[in-house]
Parts: C-alpha cells; structure tokens; sequence
C-alpha cells in the first residue's frame, strides 16, 4: 500500500519505517527541514535502539523515503496518518490539537483523489468530527478514522510489531477491511485486531494512559506508606501483581511518571470529559499526586543532604524519563536538576543518550561523557534512569571518597549489600536500614 505519515518524531518515524519493512511504499513528512536532511543522509533524529538500521535498509530497498513536500506526499499516497504532536495548551489542562487541524486543512487543500485519512495522534473523543466538519466541502472524498498508536519509546519497533491489540476506529465500516490487510502481518501472529467506533477508539487511548499512570502513581503513593511502616514495596507489589486481576506490571515504585504521553493525556482525559461535565475524580488526583511526587523526592534529597544544598555535589545517573530513549519531555530531571542548581548545589549529570540542550543555560549543571568522571567527588548520587549501564556499577571502585551516599530512585541495588560495603543508600519504598 502507498502510505504518507505527517509528522516523523517518535511515533511517525518508527511506524512508518516498520510499515516500510513489511512492503508498504512509505513517504514521512515533516515540516522540520533540519529533521529530514538528517533522514536522507542515512541518519535517524531520534534515539530509539534498531531504528537506525531498520531505516538504512528500508531506504536503500526505495521503500522508505523523507520530504518536507507535503502536496507530494499526499497525492502519493493512499493511506494518511496524522502522526503530529498533540501536548496540552499553555496553562490548561487542555489538548492543544492546531497541528492536527492544520494538517486536516492541508490534506483538503492538497489532495485531488479520494484518500483515507488516520489519525495515530492521541486525540479527544470527538477530534475526529471535527477532522470531518474542516473537510466537509469534499466529504466524500475521505474517510477519517482512529488508529491511535500504543507503542512505548525504547522498545518501540517490538511493539510495532508485536502490539498487545490493534484499535481501529470508525463510522465507515468498508475501511475496516483495508486497515486489517495493511496489518496483516502482526494479527497473523496473534494481535488482536479490535474495531471500533471512532470515538470509540479516540478514547480508548486516554482511558489505558490513565489507568497505567494510575497504576504508576498507587504504587507510588503505597511505597511512601511502606518507608514509614518498614514494609518492602517489592514484597507487596510482588504479592498484589500475582493476582491475575491486578497483573504485575506498571507495579513498580519510583518516581513521578514522566515522558511524551501520561502527563499530557491524563490532563487531557480530564479536560475532555469536563467538555461533558463529567467529574473524572480519579485521574484528577493521579495528576495531583504526581506533582506532588517530584517535590516530595526533591525534599527527600534534601533531607539526605541536610537543609544546606551550597556546593553540594549531586551526580544524577540518567536524566530521561525512561531508559533506551533521548525524550526528556516531563521528566522528573527537569523539575529536580534545576531547583537543586538553584539552591547552590553543583550538578553532573551522565545520560547514555547524551547532553541535553535543556540543562545547557543551567548555571552549575554540567554534562560529563562517562559514569566515573560523572560520580568522582559526589556527595550524593542520584540513580533516576533504570538504562541496562547502571544495573550493576562497582560504586566503592567508581567512587573513592569514602562518603558515599546514593538516592536509588528505581530500586536497582540491594540495600543490605550497600549496607555491607559502608555506603549510605537510600530507595524507594523500602524500609531504611542504614
Ligand atoms: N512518543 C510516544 O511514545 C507516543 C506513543 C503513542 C502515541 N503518541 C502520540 O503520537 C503523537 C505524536 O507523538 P510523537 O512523540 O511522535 O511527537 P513528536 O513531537 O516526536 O513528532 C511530531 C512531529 O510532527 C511534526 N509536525 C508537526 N506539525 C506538522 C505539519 N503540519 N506537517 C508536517 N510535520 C509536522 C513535528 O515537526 C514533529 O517532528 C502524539 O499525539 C502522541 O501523544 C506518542
């Protein structure tokens, strides 16, 4: 199938070039010319483990090809995604959606043949109406459905082609058919395929964010309960996840929720059912709680260090909201790493995926290329990012001052072994045997 994805960021970029390697003609489109100049010279703009490859030799095969030529991208093409941004307005809670409409407006003003209009966006229940009410003039020219996207950054080409389920949502039932040729190969290895309405599908996106970061956030909330009544939260997330009802994952204490997608979503869930004065009292409390997550772990370092942060040295490992990606989008580094700074306190920091353009102008914060050189001298180090290098680190080789502290916000070491080689360790949700 010819296929053209508006947007090449995390989601359109690994979609289509995995729609590339299962045959299909793929044009990804971007308005970012920098973005494509860096496609068609063989390199991907985003880190994301197998893409680099996967792009090469879907390039070179002419499957697979880059443009800043929207008009030309559209009149080639059977099947549009819309795989643009959809981040929550300044000061509201609300889905800031003028990338999707100005990409529906431009489909209309390009397009000559009758095309079949997707939108992978996380979008409202109810965008793709209004998709529908801008392309009204030539309405039977289009068909808009839903397919919204549910792949996670850092293992994002397996779950491309191994997606739990595939939702397909819309109101024009012949589209159905073609939606499941065009993923045939991944329902053949037991995907679900789930057709919906197409607001159905819109909102079964918000609803599963929700509910993970819901997951995420009780967790969270039942590990501060477990340091004051000297429970193990692996011992109770272990027990609870065992029951088939709850399931063992999202289940795991650390710090605030983060990335692309539970920040914005959770607030965008809420702001659309508001629209139909429906009080979703849960997600606003998960929002609540999550905010106030990064201050409390923020008071903790505090507390660790004492009250005076003044040239305290504080390494942080990792500062992506998860490991495998270079998204910093709502991680909890860029609430944490500032404040600190700001109270005096002289950061380094060491992220596998590299320096991060946000902490540049940060005065005191400093970007160093390895483990070592990043923890040499720290008072306190400060394990955020769970990436596969942080798993199993020699600290008392690592670091050799003799007053070592560390904040494991992941929970990866063992507190009894820090405790047998005299270092102070702090973790989350687990009783404080230093
Ligand atoms: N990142 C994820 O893990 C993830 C997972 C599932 C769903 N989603 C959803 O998918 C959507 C895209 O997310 P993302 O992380 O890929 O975003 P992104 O910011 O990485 O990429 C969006 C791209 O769209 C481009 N763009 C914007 N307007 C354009 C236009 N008019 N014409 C051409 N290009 C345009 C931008 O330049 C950018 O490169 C969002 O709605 C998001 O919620 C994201």
């Amino acid at each position: 199938m010819k296929l053209c994805m508006i947007g090449t960021g995390y989601v359109g970029l690994v979609s289509g070039t995995c729609f590339a390697d299962i045959g299909n003609e793929v044009v990804c489109v971007d308005k970012d010319e920098k973005k494509i100049k860096k496609l068609n010279q063989g390199s991907s703009p985003i880190y994301e483990p197998g893409l680099d490859e996967l792009i090469k030799k879907n390039f070179l095969a002419k499957r697979l090809r880059f443009t800043t030529n929207l008009k030309d991208a559209i009149n080639s093409s059977d099947i549009i995604f819309i795989c643009v941004g959809t981040p929550t307005k300044k000061g509201s809670l609300k889905v800031d959606l003028s990338f999707v409409f100005k990409c529906t407006k431009d489909i209309l003003r390009f397009s000559k043949k009758k095309k079949i209009i997707v939108t992978k966006s996380t979008v409202p229940v109810g965008t793709g109406d209004e998709i529908e009410k801008i392309l009204k003039k030539r309405k039977k020219n289009f068909s808009i459905i839903s397919n919204p996207e549910f792949l996670r950054e850092g293992e994002a080409i397996r779950d491309f082609r191994y997606p739990d389920r595939i939702v397909i949502g819309s109101n024009d039932k012949n589209v159905f058919k073609i939606m499941k040729k065009l993923y045939l190969p991944s329902i053949n290895k037991g995907t679900k395929f789930i057709t919906t309405t197409r607001r159905g599908a819109e909102l079964i996106k918000y609803a599963s964010n929700a509910f993970l970061a819901t997951k995420i956030t009780f967790i969270n909330e039942v590990a501060n309960l477990c340091e004051k009544s000297g429970v193990n939260i692996e011992d109770v997330s272990l027990g609870m996840g065992s029951d088939n009802r709850i399931g063992s994952r999202f289940l795991r204490a650390g710090p605030a929720y983060g990335g692309s997608c539970f920040p914005k979503d959770t607030k965008g869930l809420v702001s659309a059912a508001d629209k139909y004065k429906i009080n979703l009292s849960v997600v606003k409390s998960v929002i609540k709680s999550n905010q106030e997550r990064v201050n409390l772990l923020t008071q903790r370092i505090h507390k660790i260090l004492g009250s005076n942060l003044k040239n305290k040295k504080i390494s942080f490992l990792g500062v992506t909201f998860k490991p495998n990606t270079d998204d910093m989008r709502d991680s909890t580094s860029l609430k944490m790493i500032p404040y600190l700074c700001k109270k005096g306190a002289k950061v380094n920091y060491y992220d596998p995926s590299g320096e991060k353009k946000e902490f540049k102008k940060i005065k005191n914060c400093k970007y160093t290329k390895n483990i070592k050189s990043n923890c040499s001298g720290a008072d306190l180090i400060v394990l955020l990012t769970e990436w596969d290098e942080f798993k199993s680190l020699d600290f008392k080789k690592i670091v050799k001052n003799g007053k070592l502290k560390i904040y494991d916000l992941r929970n990866l070491y063992s507190a009894e072994e820090m405790k047998k080689n005299k270092i102070k360790y702090f973790s989350v949700g687990r009783p404080n045997i230093n």
